[in-house]
Formats: structure tokens, sequence, C-alpha cells
């Protein structure tokens, strides 16, 4: 009986306690001022073993180059437009206001984690401290770019940084885009050369080709991207801004554009099978021929209907990930996805990489 007393009386202490240290609030959380000795450590420790504990259950996957300078570049474009207010970059301090920040994003090294552990923290952020998720909810493909950048971050420079994501010609002036004269003012962040080239090319494997690409589907794709119909960490940021307007302008430009799409493959892949697969589908499987829809006029290359991506030529990394996101999600809320979607929902990662060999390498 006695034992029974002191514990009821020992928690109802602990809760009287607890509820005074709620209501009073003696902890201060002015950002102003440090924590107490030690806090800050510990947290931050305990924050390194939380990024430790779930990436190892992280693998990179297979058509993923953690070296590939196409995906290094992308990384480091989009740290410009996410990541470097915060934490400065290569040879470009943080801005002071950061400073005040408890705990303050700090700059960053290649050493400080694994390529896996820079992806976890890409993709699901920090709690309490400012450090933001990925922006394309779902894509657990995107942040890989931004591991190849940070794992590369130390051989970068100022200007190293300034070419990789924002390019020599400096985006949207230059004579290959011609994009002066569209409506509403485009800031140079926004500058779609940067990562798709000056040419619509996607700048030697930075990004999808658009050159030539319908202007139906390019703004169908980006209303997709400006109204959260179609997660992406990297483009809806970017589309989310223009108006419709301009989406419209720049859409018609990269619809005009011509030029060659050579795809560049992956190092596996058989494109043979890809192909024959591509034109007669599976009926046992119940997967739809790509071919009927994907290659119509221009000796197969462009699509028979224009609100239909081209595809042939596209790099096989795009295809790759486009296929998971048809068949794993996040489901874009595109008008036509559920075509695409009931076309790939029963391929296999092997039928995937087949039909990524056969279509990147299709001239
Ligand atoms: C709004 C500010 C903000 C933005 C934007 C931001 N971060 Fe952070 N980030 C933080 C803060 C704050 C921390 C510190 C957490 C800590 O150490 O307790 C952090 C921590 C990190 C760390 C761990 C560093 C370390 O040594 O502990 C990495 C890596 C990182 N961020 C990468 C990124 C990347 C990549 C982006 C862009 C996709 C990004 N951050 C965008 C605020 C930001
Ligand atoms: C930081 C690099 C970057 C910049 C800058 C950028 N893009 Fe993109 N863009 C990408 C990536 C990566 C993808 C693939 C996204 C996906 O998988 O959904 C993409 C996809 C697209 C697509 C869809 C292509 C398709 O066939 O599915 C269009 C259209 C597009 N971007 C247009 C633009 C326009 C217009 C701008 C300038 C306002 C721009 N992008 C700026 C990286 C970028
Ligand atoms: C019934 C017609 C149809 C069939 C069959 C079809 N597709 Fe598509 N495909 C589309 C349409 C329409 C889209 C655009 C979907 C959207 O609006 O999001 C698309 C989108 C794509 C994309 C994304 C392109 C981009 O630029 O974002 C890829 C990759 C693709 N298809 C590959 C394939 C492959 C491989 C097959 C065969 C397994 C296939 N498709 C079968 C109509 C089709």
């Amino acid at each position: 009986m006695r034992l029974k007393r002191w514990i009821i009386g020992g928690m109802g202490a602990v809760a009287v306690t607890g509820a005074a240290f709620f209501w009073f609030a003696p902890y201060n959380i002015a950002a102003s001022v440090p924590h107490l000795p030690g806090v800050g450590e510990v947290l931050h420790q305990y924050l390194r073993n939380a990024v430790r504990v779930r990436a190892n259950r992280v693998e990179v996957p297979d058509h993923v180059d953690l070296d590939d300078p196409g995906l290094i570049r992308l990384g480091a474009g989009h740290f410009a437009t996410g990541c470097q207010t915060c934490h400065g970059a290569p040879g470009l301090p943080r801005n002071p206001a950061v400073e005040g920040m408890r705990p303050e994003p700090p700059m960053l090294t290649s050493d400080d984690f694994e390529p896996e552990e820079f992806w976890w923290i890409a993709r699901h952020g920090f709690k309490y401290t400012g450090m933001p998720s990925w922006p394309g909810e779902g894509r657990d493909d995107e942040p890989w770019a931004m591991a190849a950048f940070l794992s590369h971050y130390d051989d970068f420079d100022r200007a190293a940084y300034a070419e990789a994501a924002f390019g020599r010609a400096g985006g949207y002036q230059s004579a290959g885009v011609r994009f002066g004269g569209l409506p509403g003012a485009i800031p140079q962040e926004l500058a779609c050369a940067r990562c798709h080239g000056e040419d619509g090319l996607g700048r030697d494997g930075t990004a999808p080709k658009l050159a030539g690409q319908s202007q139906g589907w390019l703004e169908t794709v980006l209303e997709a991207y400006a109204t959260g119909h179609r997660e992406s960490g990297f483009m809806e940021p970017l589309a989310a801004p223009l108006s419709t307007e301009t989406r419209s302008a720049i859409a018609e430009r990269y619809a005009g554009m011509g030029g060659t799409w050579q795809g560049r493959s992956l190092p596996f892949g058989d494109a043979e099978r890809g192909r024959a697969l591509a034109w007669q589908g599976d009926e046992h499987e119940d997967i739809a021929s790509c071919a009927s829809c994907h290659e119509g006029t221009g000796g197969g290359l462009m699509p028979k209907r224009a609100d239909t991506p081209r595809i042939a030529g596209q790099d096989g990394y795009w295809l790759v990930n486009w296929l998971h996101l048809y068949r794993d999600g996040p489901i874009p809320e595109t008008p036509r996805a559920h075509l695409m979607q009931a076309a790939v929902r029963n391929l296999t990662d092997t039928d995937i990489a087949d039909l990524a060999a056969y279509y990147a390498q299709k001239r």
C-alpha cells in the first residue's frame, strides 16, 4: 500500500513539475542566445546518428552513376535554386542573415557524409531546424543528383561551381535560347538553359531534351509542374513563378528548335529485346505496344499525336526514371497519364532497362 502511495505521489510531482516547466518555459528558445554548453553538440550528434542509421538501408540505384558530370551539374543547378540561400556555395560565403539561425545552416563539405547519407538528408530534411525535405514529394530518384554534387563538393571553386550551375553563357539572353522579349521578367535562376542547354538538347545529360518536343506536351507538363500535378523537386519551384503566357511562349520557342537528339545510353539494358517489346508489347503480361503511340512520323522519332511526348533519343537515365514514375508513382495528374500508367504497370525492372536502352539509341 505504502509503495503504491509513493508511486502515485511521485508521478504527481513529475506531472506538476512538467506542467510548470511547460507553462513558465524556463529554457530560452531565442535563436539569439546560444544553447547551454553541450546541448548544441548533443543535438548535432543525435542528428548525425539519425542520418547514419537510416541511410544504412539506402542503396544507390543501378542507373545512377555518382561520378557522371551531367548528374553532378544537375545537382549543382538545383543547389543554386534551393540550397545556396542557406548554405552558401563553393567559394561563396553564407548570407549573414542565416548566421542568426539556430542551428545555423553550415557551409558544407564532401567529407561530412557518405553519398547515401547526402541522399537521405536531401530527400527528408530535418525537423525543427529549417532544413527542408525534397520539394517533389515521393521523387526518390531526384535527390541522387544532389548526392552526386555534394560528394564532389570539395572539387569545386567559385568559378567551377558557377559554370556547373549556370553555364558559361549565363542562360536566358544568349542567342541559342533567344528568350529575350518574353512576357514577364525572368530572373537568372529560372534560366532554363542552365540545365536544358542553350540548344534545348539537355546540356550533355544534365536535364531532358526539349528542342523540337511538341508545344502541346511542353505546355501540359509545364502547367502540371506549376500547379503541383507532376511532382518534381527540380521543376516545380522553377515553373511555379511563371505565368501561363510565359509558359506558352517558352513552350513555343522550344517546340520551334531543331537539332538531333543523341540519347546517352546506360551501361546495361538489351536494346534488341527492348525494340521487340516496344513494337509487339506482350499480350500475356498485358503490356501495350509503346511504338503504337510513341513512334509515328519522322522515321518513327515523333509520336502519333501532338500531345504525346517524343521519347526516341532521350537519355536512358530519364527514360528509366520516368518509367518508374508512371509505374511506381508519384503518378502525375496530367490529363493522359492514365494511358501511360496502364501501359507500364506490368513492366519489370529488366523490361524498363531494355526499353530505355532501345529508345535512348534510336536515331
Ligand atoms: C532554410 C534554410 C535551409 C535550406 C534552404 C537548406 N538547408 Fe540544409 N540545413 C539547414 C540547417 C539549419 C541545417 C543544420 C542542421 C544541424 O546541423 O543541426 C542544415 C543541414 C544540412 C546538412 C547537414 C550538414 C551537417 O554537417 O550537419 C546538409 C548536407 C544539408 N543541409 C544540405 C542541404 C541541401 C542539399 C539543400 C538544398 C536541397 C539544403 N540543405 C537546403 C538549413 C537549410
Ligand atoms: C536545375 C536544372 C533545371 C532548370 C534550371 C530547368 N529545368 Fe526543366 N527539367 C529539369 C529536370 C531534372 C527535369 C526532369 C524532371 C522530371 O523527371 O519530372 C526537367 C523537366 C522539364 C520538362 C519536362 C520534360 C518532359 O518531357 O517530361 C520541361 C518542359 C522543362 N523541364 C522545362 C523547363 C523550363 C521551361 C525551364 C526554365 C523556366 C526549366 N525547365 C529549367 C531540370 C531543370
Ligand atoms: C496509349 C498510348 C501510349 C502507350 C501505349 C505508351 N505511351 Fe508513353 N506516353 C503516352 C502519353 C500520352 C504520355 C504523356 C503522359 C502524361 O500526360 O503524363 C507518355 C509519356 C511517356 C514517357 C514520359 C516522357 C516525358 O517526356 O516525360 C515515357 C518515357 C514513355 N511514355 C514511354 C513509354 C513506353 C516505354 C511505353 C511502352 C511500354 C509507352 N510509353 C507506352 C502515351 C503512350
